[in-house]
């Protein structure tokens, strides 16, 4: 059944490259997914050849970890390899169709990625961003073409997490939002979409939920209880353990987003920024999902 909302897949351009602005933890997961379900070439770029060889160096051990666990073959795994590159040089952009971006989550970071890629793809590529919740027509209202610009959101960790949201803007055209969709399909996601307003749906409602739980350490909850609040709902994760996993910057960005555009149903916590900018663990990795908090944390 066809997502509603998605125009007819016929309009599907076919996608036979792919670049992955960015070389960290997301758009190393999307480069891997990408080259694993489409199995085309994807070449990730970062600012210097130290962190593209870093960001190749994690895919690759992703990777000895399918073989290692009978996910994938010893075949399939060195056709991996092989399909999946780094480089700090932009110019390789040159000959891919689709070019997803998953840099800093800053309006501006992400409006200069795209004129600097947009100088370079040609007039058919698409562009896509996989921002959390940032305004996808601000980004859009610098380009040349606007219509080949379309939000494709992942969740962590992006091998495992079932759900893409797919937003296009008021400008995206039917051909990249047609193949949004065929993309999502092949690469085995389910596709939802969303309106362009701060942070979708899903990060909307998440960040709703961190922001009532580190306001309530805020307000004087101690962390152990807040963190355990919430396991009648059976979530797969504690708060503390999914703050740790999406990253207490990203976490941040979004609760101060979402603050700034949506007021203060949306409280950005004092306590999750100190967390943020001091960047120590937050739980026990040992503990897993239901895991014990660090030290610090408890001391925050
Ligand atoms: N990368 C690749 N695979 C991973 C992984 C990772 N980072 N983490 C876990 N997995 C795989 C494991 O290898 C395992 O695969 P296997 O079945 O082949 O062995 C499978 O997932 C299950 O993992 P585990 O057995 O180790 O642990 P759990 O059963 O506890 O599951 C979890 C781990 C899938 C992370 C689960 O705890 C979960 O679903 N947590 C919630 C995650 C979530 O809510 N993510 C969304 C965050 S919001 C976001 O990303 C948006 C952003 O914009 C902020």
């Amino acid at each position: 059944k066809r997502p509603e909302g998605a125009p007819s897949p016929g309009l599907a351009k076919e996608i036979g490259k792919v670049g992955v602005v960015g070389a960290g933890l997301m758009a190393g997961q999307i480069a891997l997914m990408f080259a694993r379900r489409l199995e085309v070439p994807v070449v990730m770029t970062d600012l210097d050849e130290d962190r593209a060889q870093k960001g190749l160096a994690y895919v690759r051990a992703e990777i000895d970890k399918l073989e290692a666990k009978g996910r994938t073959s010893k075949l399939k795994a060195a056709k991996l390899r092989a399909l999946v590159s780094a480089t700090a040089d932009k110019s390789v952009y040159a000959d891919c169709d689709l070019v997803i971006e998953a840099v800093f989550e800053e309006l501006g970071v992400k409006q200069a990625v795209f004129a600097e890629v947009e100088s370079i793809v040609s007039d058919e590529a698409l562009l896509v961003t996989n921002t959390s919740g940032l305004s996808i027509t601000a980004m859009a209202s610098g380009l040349k073409h606007p219509e080949r610009l379309v939000g494709m959101h992942f969740f962590n960790p992006v091998a495992v997490m079932p759900l893409v949201e797919v937003i296009p803007t008021e400008s995206t055209d039917k051909e990249t939002l047609a193949t949004a969709y065929a993309v999502a399909k092949k690469l085995k996601k389910t596709a939802v979409g969303s309106a362009d307003r701060p942070a979708f749906i899903v990060n909307r409602l998440l960040g709703r939920m961190l922001a009532e739980v580190t306001g309530a350490v805020d307000a004087g909850t101690p962390v152990e209880v807040a963190d355990v609040a919430l396991d009648e709902l059976g979530l797969p994760m504690r708060p503390f353990a999914l703050l740790e996993l999406v990253g207490l910057r990203v976490a941040w960005h979004l609760c101060q987003h979402l603050n700034e555009d949506l007021g203060p149903r949306f409280p950005a916590s004092e306590n999750l920024r100190k967390m943020a900018e001091a960047e120590f663990p937050v739980f026990d990795p040992e503990a897993k999902g239901k895991g014990r908090l660090t030290d610090e944390a408890k001391a925050q």
